[in-house]
């Protein structure tokens, strides 16, 4: 059953210091396979979605999408077949089962709105990489015709209907780009989305709703503009590939000077990050079926690295990344944009042998909403410097993905607990890292 593969309670003992080499196979994508099944409540057809991959928040979604009364069936390994004809409208008690476990559910309101003109705020979770609030997607709601009514911590929405209009997110959002196409595909008129997120994991939610019978276009300078209409049929689709699953075993390569074989990755979706990937000593070769990862010369050389929304360097690239940059000579800049607090992993970094420094100043020259505002965004990384085993307990996703390349790379036994985190965003952990040769001392 698609359920999220659970690397059990979460405690796992590494040794380090040789070199992982083979092959791992990506399936769709963890930031896009949530929001294609949450596009399925728009519709009373049937949905079939494939490329499926078993990772925490296609299991949060699937259990929504039953609570509300529509069903969700794995039909074949990695293919969900999903009918919300009998889906409800949906009640508070059911969403605060489903409060603080993720940040989809959130995503639902649109679908809600659209079908029953009222819908709960769910409270979020998701990593805690920053305050990471919600109100670029209640404005959107709001410019849609919906009514906020906060009643003591319960807040909710309600409509007439939903109404097409002119939106400016504040900065790109990817959720709140996808909870204004999710909701405005079926408003009356049209919607111009400006300065909106134009990820792959978006234009895949796109392809996904074109097929269903939705009118959108991304234009020039980052405008999407979504055209309402009456209603939309089922969709076959396949997901896109996870590319931050991708450039995670990528640094693990580079990190410990191995090679390895990442089937289904594809160059059209990491072109910014095998351009940095190639800077720092690296090497890679892509063919039809993925791209093989591998460190180019002995040595690996320091960069300047600034996140940003795509096609920048992904925020959710940084962190595997950085493992790779304490093996590099020199001294290589990090500048968080995305996140205000994205570098709280390194203090255990530095307990392992690394040297990092993180700063409040914008060590760059992006845009950034953090500078001299007291968040330390941007880290200086000096290598190479050798690590060594530790005790480290995971904070989140990334930053536990990380903590795994760096425990491979050090010399020695690291315990990391809390791995469970993992398994949010990469499927079959254990297995992978087994197939590439990775010493696990336990797992427990
Ligand atoms: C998505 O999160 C991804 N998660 C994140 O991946 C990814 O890092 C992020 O996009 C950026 O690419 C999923 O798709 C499930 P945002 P999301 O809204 O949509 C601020 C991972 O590890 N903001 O683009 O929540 C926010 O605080 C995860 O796979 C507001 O201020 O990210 C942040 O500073 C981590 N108000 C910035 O925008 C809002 O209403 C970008 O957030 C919404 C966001």
């Amino acid at each position: 059953m698609i359920a999220a593969t659970a690397v059990s309670t979460g405690r796992m003992i590494l040794r380090g210091g040789r070199p992982l080499s083979g092959e791992v196979t990506l399936r769709g994508a963890k930031n896009s396979l949530p929001k294609i099944m949450v596009a399925a409540l728009l519709t009373g057809e049937r949905c079939t979605l494939r490329n499926v991959a078993g990772v925490a928040d296609v299991a949060i979604v699937s259990d929504l999408i039953r609570s509300l009364g529509g069903e969700v069936a794995e039909v074949e390994p990695g293919v969900l077949s999903i009918c919300a004809a009998n889906v409800r409208p949906m009640e508070r008690a059911v969403l605060k089962t489903f409060s603080g476990k993720s940040r989809i559910p959130i995503l639902a309101c649109g679908p809600m709105l659209a079908r029953f003109r009222e819908s709960p705020v769910p409270s979020l979770g998701g990593c805690r990489i920053g305050t990471r609030p919600v109100d670029f997607h209640i404005r959107a709601l709001q410019d849609l015709g919906a009514t906020l009514h906060d009643e003591s911590g319960n807040a909710h929405l309600t409509c007439e209907r939903l109404y097409g209009n002119k939106i400016h997110l504040d900065y790109p959002s990817v959720g709140a780009t996808e909870q204004v196409i999710l909701a405005a595909v079926l408003a009356q008129g049209k919607t111009e989305l400006a300065n909106a997120a134009t990820e792959p994991e978006i234009m895949d939610l796109i392809m996904a709703l074109q097929k269903m019978g939705a009118i959108i276009s991304v234009d020039v300078d980052r405008v999407i503009t979504i055209e309402g209409v009456p209603e939309l049929h089922g969709y076959d689709h396949a997901a896109v590939p996870d590319r931050l699953e991708a450039a995670s075993w990528a640094s693990a390569a580079a990190a410990t000077g191995g090679r390895i074989f990442v089937r289904n990755a594809r160059q059209v979706d990491m072109m910014t990050f095998l351009n940095q990937f190639r800077k720092i000593g690296g090497d890679f070769a892509v063919t039809s079926d993925g791209i093989a990862f591998w460190r180019r010369e002995a040595g690996l050389h320091s960069t300047v690295i600034e996140t940003d929304v795509h096609p920048g360097f992904m925020t959710d690239w940084q962190q595997p990344f950085v493992i790779a940059l304490t093996q590099a000579s020199g001294v290589s800049i990090v500048h968080e944009t995305v996140y205000e607090e994205r570098f709280g992993y390194v203090e255990a970094l530095n307990r392992m042998g690394a040297q990092i420094q993180i700063y409040r100043e914008c060590l760059g020259r992006v845009p950034c909403r953090f500078g001299q505002r007291n968040y330390q965004h941007s880290a200086v990384i000096v290598g190479p410097t050798p690590l060594h085993g530790a005790e480290i307990n995971i904070p989140d996703l990334r930053a536990g993905f990380s903590y795994v390349i760096a425990a491979l790379t050090a010399e020695g036994e690291s315990t990391l607990t809390n791995t469970n985190l993992i398994q949010r965003g990469y499927e079959n952990l254990i297995p992978k890292l087994h197939a590439l040769g990775a010493e696990i001392v336990s797992t427990e």
